[in-house]
């Protein structure tokens, strides 16, 4: 999730925007720059790593190395009033000076900074480029520049609506032209975008945080609005050019609650984040209801089609994710799937082929266990791929080829944003084997592509239907000292990450087994009023996970169950039912782990526990 801050005003604003991106550090990133327009001419600054990189080159300007421009003289009267700037955290295109924000249009007389995934960018690359346009950098981002230069016709605002009906994806994006040094232009396709109204002066940014401590008027842009800013206030239209009356609203958030989004927490926050989360995910790796596009992945057809064996590694949350996508991918590509933890993985002498391809998911791209077995099945001839969330991590260097998750930075130490778009990636890497082997009937696919389409709002509406389920739920079980978590088939990932939840961020001991091996042992930890928490979505096996739910009750234990939508005999057999929106089966891991990490969530804020930073734990395990 990139940070955008764009202004226009009275004031030289050269170190007002490197102070608004410095507030939006927290949102990770990997590549930074700005644009500042003054004499009509446009002056960028880029560079890799942290904002003193881009500091340093910023003086490098200043002192007019390697030019004169509005960067160099962005202090005192002289200094520009409007400019643009960003933090890139990359999704496509390597991190590269190049592939920083700002960028411009041919005669770099438009310059744009966006946040977000523009899906058609390979489409519209190619019209461009039959038009004669020329491109400077490998992202999908600088596709807007042009696409804007294509329509303009002296009227700023125009240009952006037309691009607008161009584009399709999930973004938000600031325009700025030469030729007109009073204006902004903004764009909200779902990622945020937010207007800061000050005296004679006007801010634009992904984030509230951006501007804050210059501001507290903010004008909401909602999506699918297109916003004309400049230093009197600003102007919002919808697609077709009519015009949206909005009142402006003060914000009472500290700086803190800003950074969270008014959230009390980063955990919150990024539990909230997970629709755009997963939609970024699976954006143009599903440009139709067709198929799945993995061009992005080094793995050819012939391969994919030879493939004898899958085998996940893993650690924590993201060993869960992958047993979800073990149950869906041996489901629809019959490809023998096997999970291991990566830490036993490197140390047990495993046998590994050729025609193996050994997939190592790891959020941060830095686990050493993890990185470990993915290198140790590469010295003994596997394709290896990494499912990860940060661009230029370790694991992208040591895997043979990598398929991103496009979660943004989690900082809260619990998992969970980034647990959601690495099953979303499950499914898109079983889906585009299925397809490309033809295990799975088209149709089918179809099915499931647009059942993953819908799944961004239905995490949203999940999230928000449960919350007062669960927060009742939590207070009366706040005070027990052990949770079981019971699940079956693609149900028992879900639980297992239930109880990771739980038992990291309140530290409250829990258990999470396969629903069937209760008789095995584990029923003999029940009594009276042991709660037990049941995966009871619709599956193949609901009928078996209900006989363990009735198993469990005679005991005395207390039930909650999560349930399907209409599903009602779960609630005849359990205690507490939770109702999740109706998908297919195979999907439903990605909204049923919704109401378990609010469980775990108001448990352990009810324990006044924190969150974000349980104790003994660290967001990257890089340890042997
Ligand atoms: C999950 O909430 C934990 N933070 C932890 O189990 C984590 O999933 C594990 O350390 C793996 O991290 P990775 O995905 O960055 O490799």
């Amino acid at each position: 999730m990139c940070g955008i801050v764009g202004y226009v005003g009275r004031r030289p604003c050269r170190d007002l925007l490197i102070a608004g991106l410095e507030k939006l550090e927290y949102r990770g990133y990997d590549s930074a720059g700005i644009s500042l327009l003054a004499d009509g001419h446009i002056d960028t600054v880029r560079a890799v790593g942290n904002l003193s990189n881009l500091r340093t080159a910023v003086a490098a300007a200043q002192n007019g190395q390697p030019r004169e421009g509005a960067v160099a003289v962005a202090t005192g009267d002289g200094g520009a009033r409007i400019g643009l700037a960003h933090t890139r955290w990359a999704t496509h295109g390597r991190v590269t000076e190049e592939n920083a924000h700002p960028h411009g249009d041919c005669g770099d007389q438009i310059h744009i900074v966006l946040n977000g995934i523009v899906e058609n960018h390979s489409e519209l690359h190619a019209e461009l480029t039959a038009e004669g346009h020329g491109f400077t950098s490998e992202t999908d981002a600088e596709i807007v520049a042009h696409l804007i230069e294509r329509h303009y016709d002296g009227d700023l605002t125009e240009a952006v609506r037309l691009a607008f009906g161009d584009l399709r994806g999930h973004y938000a994006f600031v325009a700025m032209h030469a030729d007109h040094p009073d204006v902004l232009v903004g764009a909200r396709k779902e990622c945020p975008l937010i207007v800061g109204i000050g005296t004679e002066e006007a801010f634009l940014a992904s984030a509230i945080p951006a501007f804050l401590s210059e501001t507290r008027s903010v004008l909401q842009v909602e999506t699918d609005e297109i916003v004309t800013v400049d230093a009197e206030g600003a102007s919002i239209t919808d697609p077709s050019g009519t015009g949206i009356a909005r009142e402006v609203e003060e914000v009472t958030w500290d700086e803190d609650a800003a950074e969270k989004a008014g959230y009390p927490t980063f955990m919150m926050k990024e539990i909230h984040e997970q629709p755009e989360a997963v939609a970024e995910t699976i954006a143009d790796r599903l440009p139709t209801l067709d198929g799945v596009d993995l061009s992005e992945v080094d793995i050819d057809e012939d391969f994919a089609r030879s493939v004898s064996r899958i085998v996940i590694v893993a650690c924590g949350t993201s060993y869960h994710a992958g047993l979800v996508g073990r149950y869906a991918i041996e489901l629809w590509t019959r490809i023998p799937i096997e999970m291991d933890i990566a830490s036993e993985y490197r140390y047990r002498d495993p046998v590994v082929s050729e025609k193996d391809l050994v997939i190592g998911i790891t959020q941060s791209g830095e686990t050493a266990d993890t990185l470990a077995a993915m290198r140790l099945a590469k010295e003994r001839g596997a394709k290896v791929m990494a499912i990860t969330n940060v661009m230029g991590s370790q694991a992208t260097r040591d895997a043979d080829t990598v398929l991103y998750t496009r979660a943004g930075l989690e900082i809260g130490v619990a998992a969970t944003k980034t647990f959601t778009a690495q099953v979303a990636a499950m499914y898109l890497i079983g889906l585009w084997l299925a397809q490309v082997r033809g295990t799975f009937p088209i149709e089918d696919v179809r099915r499931i592509i647009a059942e993953l389409k819908r799944m961004p709002s239905m995490i949203e509406q999940t999230i928000e239907s449960v919350d007062d389920r669960v927060r009742a739920i939590a207070r009366a079980q706040a005070d027990q000292r052990f949770f079981l978590y019971l699940g079956r088939n693609i149900g028992l990932p879900v639980c297992l990450e239930g109880a990771l939840k739980l038992r990291e961020i309140s530290y409250i001991p829990t258990d999470a087994y396969a629903a069937g091996e209760m008789k095995h042992g584990p029923i003999a930890l029940l009594d009276e009023s042991t709660p037990v928490v049941c995966v009871a979505t619709e599956s193949p096996v609901l009928e078996k996970v209900l006989s363990n739910v009735a198993e469990v009750r005679a005991r005395g234990a207390d039930v909650v169950a999560i349930a399907t939508e209409g599903s009602t005999v779960v609630e005849d057999a359990a205690d507490h039912t939770i109702y999740i929106p109706r998908t297919d089966w195979v999907l439903q891991p990605l909204l049923a782990i919704l109401p378990l990490q609010l469980l775990a969530y108001y448990i352990a804020r009810r324990n006044g526990l924190n969150v974000d930073q349980p104790r003994n734990l660290a967001k990257t395990v890089t340890v042997e």
